[in-house]
């Protein structure tokens, strides 16, 4: 028998992929660099379905039915491109390469045009949910071609999260466009997440609540609007205590956020594309500040001034009535900017498929997301429902429902933003999501100013509001005569 699907590289992602493959009927053909992986794999779960572990590649080539279809998880760059490589070599026309690791979405529209012009398919499929997800059902988005998705698409449901019985897999896109919408998950995972972050400092430093009563706050706003899964494993970190040292855990943890750089590409993307993702920005720039250990070492010595945040809201926290009301006041605020990030990341989305002549459904990139992947959240079933209705509208913001909300929990924003800044507790994403939606709202912005400056120093001109054309003022001269260059 020859194996539907193969995975090349087993590491965590790799050997997860694969078994879940196998769970769901599907003969898998699996190949590491080194053979010692592929042993593990067989001698560890070789029982829980049909493998076919191949030693060489020209092998595990051809234990694969036709069309080959073969999934790389291996390192992105160099390894990525020398295994595609080495597979096309082998491989005929009509055979399909998937790439599930996190690449670049360039990288993945480079990778598609170099194959198929070997008459081969080339999938930059993203994968999330990390390896619990790879194994028990991760949200998928693959790119490529819609005749690659007719071979890939029934494979990959097999192995999807559900969300309230539909597959999280769909096919986004033509080329890159799978790892594009990868990658905006990825911003709005850094956004959640900082978001998530800030409330905690808010409520921790400020308030003074401990590590357990902040579990149970946020395992109660699990139970509402928030209700997802990077707020239920919060409630877990919170709670959890450090076995060496019986202390908080979150206590014992350096307090320097890593990142592997799709959040960077995000937002480096976003401002290419002239985008605002303000949220996803301040929370890349967030964890940045975090790593910068030097410089937050020298700060401490020079003693920056500023109000203490340890117990700024003392007083608050005092009064039971007043303490339920401000934590209130935080789950509206974090709502609010999520909706925020979650606006921006789709505005991003859709400039993204417009740049590069894309037809992504945005309706069904948030149904894909309501399972298996970290974003997966119960609000997105909202978010599906406002690009699902047919409505035109620029931003989420717009939406109806959404609109509601931010109306609903705006005046306890504001409240959280303006004590965070006189408590000295930096919330970047609270505010600069505020920033973004009173900047959205303005009839007027002080942009006007702006054009002055540049008509002033440079000549770059300025439109009128009361006329068409390019006009610019002759600065320099007495009587500053306004010119209509066109
Ligand atoms: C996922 C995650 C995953 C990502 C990690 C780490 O959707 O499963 O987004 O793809 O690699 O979250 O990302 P950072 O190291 O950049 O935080």
């Amino acid at each position: 028998e020859l194996a539907n699907i193969g995975v090349v590289g087993l590491a965590a992602m790799g050997a997860s992929l694969a078994r879940n493959l196998a769970h769901h009927g599907n003969t898998v053909a699996v190949y590491n660099r080194h053979y010692s992986r592929t042993e593990t794999l067989i001698n560890e779960h070789g029982d829980e379905g049909k493998f076919i572990p191949s030693k060489t590649l020209e092998e595990f080539v051809a234990s694969l039915a036709k069309p080959r279809t073969a999934i790389i998880m291996v390192k992105a760059g160099d390894p990525t491109d020398q295994m595609i490589n080495a597979l096309a070599d082998l491989m005929e026309p009509g055979d399909i390469i998937v790439d599930a690791g996190n690449a670049y979405f360039k990288d993945t529209i480079r990778r598609e045009k170099a194959i198929r012009a070997r008459g081969l398919h080339f999938v930059g499929c993203g994968v999330s949910g990390g390896e619990e997800g790879a194994l028990k059902g991760p949200s998928m988005m693959p790119g490529g071609t819609e005749e690659s998705w007719k071979t890939l698409g029934p494979i990959l449901k097999t192995i999807s999260a559900q969300a309230e019985g539909e597959p999280c897999v769909t096919h986004i896109g033509s080329d890159g466009a799978g790892h594009f919408v990868k990658m905006v998950h990825n911003g709005i995972e850094y956004a959640d997440m900082q978001l998530i972050s800030e409330s905690y400092d808010l409520m921790r430093r400020g308030l003074g609540l401990s590590v357990d009563e902040l579990a149970d706050v946020f395992a109660e706003w699990n139970k509402g609007d928030l209700d997802s899964y990077l707020i239920e494993i919060t409630a877990e970190v919170l709670r959890h205590k450090d076995a060496k040292t019986g202390k908080p855990f979150l206590d014992i943890v350096v307090d320097r956020a890593g990142m592997k750089g799709t959040g960077t590409w995000t937002v480096q993307t976003a401002l290419s594309l002239g985008t605002p993702v303000t949220g996803i920005g301040e929370a890349v720039f967030a964890r940045g500040l975090s790593s910068e250990a030097d410089l937050r070492a020298e700060a401490q010595t020079k003693g920056l001034a500023g109000p203490e945040p340890e117990g700024a809201f003392s007083a608050i926290a005092a009064d039971p009535e007043e303490r339920a009301a401000f934590i209130e006041d935080v789950r509206q605020a974090l709502y609010a900017s999520k909706i925020v990030a979650y606006a921006q990341g789709f505005n991003e989305i859709e400039e993204g498929a417009k740049e590069y002549n894309w037809k992504i459904d945005l309706g069904a990139v948030a149904r894909i997301w309501r399972g298996g992947c970290i974003i997966r959240a119960k609000f997105l079933n909202r978010i599906s429902d406002a690009y699902d209705s047919g409505e035109q509208f620029g931003s989420l913001l717009f939406d109806p429902f959404f609109k509601a909300a931010v109306e609903g929990a705006q005046a306890s924003w504001r409240r959280v933003v303006a004590r965070a800044a006189e408590a000295g507790i930096p919330v970047p994403v609270f505010s600069s999501s505020l920033a973004y939606y009173d900047g959205l709202r303005s009839k007027r912005l002080p942009a006007a100013l702006i054009q002055g400056q540049r008509d002033f120093f440079g000549a770059h001109t300025y439109g009128r509001v009361d006329e068409p054309g390019v006009f610019h003022t002759l600065w320099a001269e007495p009587g500053r005569k306004e010119i209509k260059q066109a």
